[in-house]
């Protein structure tokens, strides 16, 4: 298990728990019934079952599926395990071999941006009977204030390593949210985009000083690199000063099957 990510995964959940949709939330959990098995798409540290669970009627079974061993013998220990399954498997390849159809709601968080156009066309064929949340995909990348002269190399860099191949093929990154959510529409399933993005100051010190931290190594390791250290050492700075804000932009979709009559108005 890689302790980076896992602290990374904890100090993303206080801003997500903040930003996600709770309109959304309420909404999926009022069409999914109590005997439905509700699947979690790259479940990590559990983060969307303790989001979710307490909107649901808690008698809902899970089944949290990631292909990292380690993160879920850890995720094990954190949930009710009367109530929630852990799969290991490697969603490149399995996701056609889940269950699917009447029965089932799939969900997931800070998953989509990791994907490939050809698996979200395997997933809308594959979920497109049951409700769907997938929460907080990333829809572009980090505006920082105050500015900076390096914020746009570095923008731009963000976005090559977001689009890259993170084991799906290369990665729709800010665009895989809009595009699953028209893939579904053409299934006729009733979508809903809201906006969640991440409002971080002060308060979040951790994540914002992990996000620093995480920029300033890849940029710096990536073909034609950057001085990042400088930029790095500013925005430190800004942080311990109090002076520092960053926007990154997300959505989340809620999708309900066309079988599931329209007993959901959005604003
Ligand atoms: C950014 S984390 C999100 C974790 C969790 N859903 C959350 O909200 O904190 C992405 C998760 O997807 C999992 N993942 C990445 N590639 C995967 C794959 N090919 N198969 C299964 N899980 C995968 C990672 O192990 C990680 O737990």
């Amino acid at each position: 298990m890689n302790e980076t990510l896992v602290r990374w995964l904890e100090a993303r959940e206080i801003a997500d728990t903040r930003s996600r949709s709770r309109e959304l939330a309420k909404a999926f959990a009022m069409v999914v019934k109590t005997t439905d098995q509700v699947i979690d798409l790259g479940c990590g540290t559990i983060a969307n079952f303790r989001y979710l669970d307490p909107f649901l009627s808690m008698n809902q079974n899970w089944i949290g599926v990631d292909h990292d061993s380690g993160m879920l013998r850890r995720s094990e220990a954190l949930v009710p395990r009367t109530r929630v399954q852990l799969w290991e498997m490697d969603l490149a390849f399995g996701i056609g071999s889940l269950p699917h159809g009447q029965g089932y709601a799939f969900t997931a968080s800070a998953f989509l941006d990791l994907v490939s156009l050809e698996w979200i066309n395997r997933f809308a064929d594959h979920c497109k009977e049951s409700p769907i949340l997938i929460a907080m995909s990333s829809v572009g990348q980090p505006e920082w204030s105050p500015t900076h002269a390096l914020d746009e190399p570095i923008r731009k860099k963000v976005e090559l390593h977001q689009t890259s191949d993170h084991g799906f093929g290369p990665s729709l990154g800010a665009n895989a949210a809009s595009y699953l959510a028209d893939r579904l529409s053409d299934y006729g399933c009733q979508v809903n985009l809201q906006e969640t993005h991440w409002e971080l100051d002060s308060q979040d010190h951790a994540l914002l000083s992990m996000m620093i931290d995480g920029i300033e190594r890849r940029v710096g390791t990536m073909h034609d690199p950057i001085d990042a250290q400088s930029w790095a050492i500013q925005r430190r700075d800004q942080l311990h000063h109090g002076e520092l804000r960053l926007v990154v932009r997300h959505l989340d979709l809620l999708s309900l099957p066309r079988s599931i009559p329209v007993l959901v108005e959005f604003d």
